[in-house]
């Protein structure tokens, strides 16, 4: 059962809502206005909150924008109580982040269908949330085994988005892609440590084994429905144009664009970091080799892409030291 905050400045409509939603099993507290609910929400994030509009001070709409902008009370469900059917206020209500609405005066049964509905949803995005965090911690367990690539998962990601933003991509896309650039080599998890932090060149049989780090990455991706639209990029984040990458060989657009990029940035970003057996390229130098490779490694039209990024942004590279 849920710990639900019911906000209304009507004593009666309160009290109304607790006890419907006490005898289902909840937990409920109650707020008179808007600066109490969100002192209520500091105390205890719930689980569902049932959200009068109209309230002198602080209205509904702000206290729901505020709770949709904060971190832990984001994904809280927000249903708004109103007695105005307008198209206008309801429009307001989507533009705050509400979740759903209930028309005053309620129905008992859709109320507790309603909040049966919502605190359902509310626990799967939890359990969601919960898959998501684990595979971002395991990237971040990636990244301390190896003091060189410390910040690499960060600045790849940073790149990938700036590159995404020059070929013009959606907010969405550069969404995905900034997610798959965070979690590219979460499969080097697979890897053991004797290769994976090896302060030499890898000799052909430790390279074999570094090259499944791609595949085990898709593999541990592959549990979560959420993490669909990313798992080529864990996948092919090592494929090349010219079909010479692994670990499917695929050649030219076969590749997606946001593996393409990915492979591009990620590359970018290992030249200019040092390495323990090597020292980082001048950033000169790492363009040099980019166009080099540009159109047999890598997408040509993206090199000139970052390397028109790149001239924009002085700064890159060196604010790293
Ligand atoms: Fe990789």
């Amino acid at each position: 059962m849920a710990g639900i905050l019911v906000v209304d400045d009507t004593p009666e409509i309160r009290l109304l809502l607790d006890r419907l939603l006490t005898q289902e099993g909840h937990t409920v507290r109650q707020a008179a206005h808007g600066e109490a609910a969100l002192a209520a929400v500091a105390q205890a994030v719930p689980d569902l909150v049932l959200l009068d509009v109209m309230m002198p001070g602080m209205d509904g709409f702000e206290v729901c924008r505020r709770l949709k902008r904060m971190e832990e009370t984001r994904l809280v469900p927000v249903v708004l109580l109103t007695a105005q059917r307008e198209r206008e206020s309801r429009l307001k209500g989507l533009e705050a982040g509400a979740d759903d609405y209930l028309n005053k005066p309620f129905d008992r049964l859709e109320l507790l269908v309603r909040v049966r509905n919502l605190c359902r949803i509310r626990s799967l995005t939890d359990r969601l949330e919960d898959s998501r965090n684990v595979i971002y911690s395991l990237a971040r367990a990636i990244e301390a085994r190896d003091a060189y690539t410390e910040g690499h998962t960060e600045r790849v990601a940073g790149y990938a988005v700036a590159l995404g933003g020059a070929l013009g991509l959606s907010e969405t896309d550069l969404q995905w892609i900034e997610q798959g650039a965070v979690l590219h080599d979460v499969g080097k998890i697979g890897i053991r440590d004797s290769i994976l932090n090896k302060p030499g060149p890898l000799t052909p049989d430790e390279y074999e084994q570094m090259k499944t780090h791609s595949a085990i990455g898709e593999h541990i991706c592959k549990s979560l429905k959420s993490l669909a639209p990313i798992l080529d990029i864990i996948r092919h984040h090592q494929e090349r144009i010219d079909g010479k990458g692994y670990p499917d060989g695929l050649t030219g657009e076969r590749m997606s664009v946001g593996a393409r990029i990915v492979a591009l940035v990620d590359a970018f970003d290992a030249m200019t970091s040092d390495r323990p057996y090597r020292k980082r390229l001048e950033r000169a130098e790492a363009v040099r080799r980019l166009r080099e490779g540009a159109g047999t490694q890598w997408d040509a039209r993206m090199v000139e892409a970052f390397v028109g990024w790149l001239d924009a942004h002085p700064e890159v590279v060196e604010k790293k030291e």
